[in-house]
């Protein structure tokens, strides 16, 4: 680990808008932090595009059909450890990691969910709050354990549901809420980092 700024590696799976807020942030300083590298499991993430755009290192690391994850995560944990990273940060990240993974990295994984956790984990978060009738959701930043969409939660907070909301403009609130929360969570752990 670095004694200077904390390097991070963000990973992504899409468009990478929680990137872009940690970034802009890292750059503006209100992060203190440097994005050392942004990673994918998906070659055509546009997030990818975006971070090669504002001039950081991209690495693809694509998923094979039928390996095991412990497998597919080689390349992903290679580069992490090639890049002295301090924290791995999950944003749109939609792999569950292995347990070997969460082990090597252990406490230095975070994640953000766009609900209230434990209510409604998985990749469909938003649209099974409104399915579910719920009149609030949210948004969960948390440290990463074995189980999905699980582990110490470090913030939450509360996004009403409105009458009428489709998973469209729920999304777009919870989005908002997570880019001012994600930068924000992530200095109050680097403050507490040793
Ligand atoms: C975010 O809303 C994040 O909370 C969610 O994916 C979105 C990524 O958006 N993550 C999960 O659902 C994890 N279970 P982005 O690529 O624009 O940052």
């Amino acid at each position: 680990m670095s004694g200077g700024k904390k390097r991070l590696a963000i990973l992504i799976s899409g468009t990478g808008t929680n990137m872009t807020a940690i970034i802009e942030a890292a750059e503006s300083g209100v992060l203190d932090a440097e994005a050392a590298v942004v990673i994918s499991d998906n070659p055509n993430a546009k997030g990818l595009a975006r971070a090669v755009k504002m001039g950081y290192e991209t690495i693809a690391c694509p998923y094979a059909k039928g390996l095991p994850r412990e497998e597919n995560e080689k390349a992903v944990i290679k580069a992490i450890k090639e890049r002295d990273i301090d924290w791995i940060v999950l944003a749109g990240f939609m792999r569950v990691l292995s347990p070997s993974f969460v082990k090597e990295f252990r406490g230095r994984i975070v994640n953000i969910h766009p609900a209230l956790l434990p209510a409604f984990p998985g990749a469909r978060a938003i649209r099974d709050a409104i399915e579910a009738g719920a009149e609030v959701t949210g948004v969960t930043i948390h440290i990463v354990d074995e189980l999905v969409d699980h582990g110490p939660i470090i913030a939450q907070r509360e996004v009403p549901i409105l009458p009428g909301d489709t998973e469209e403009t729920l999304a777009m609130r919870i989005h908002e809420t997570e880019h001012e929360l994600y930068p924000r969570m992530l200095q109050e752990l680097i403050n507490e980092d040793v």
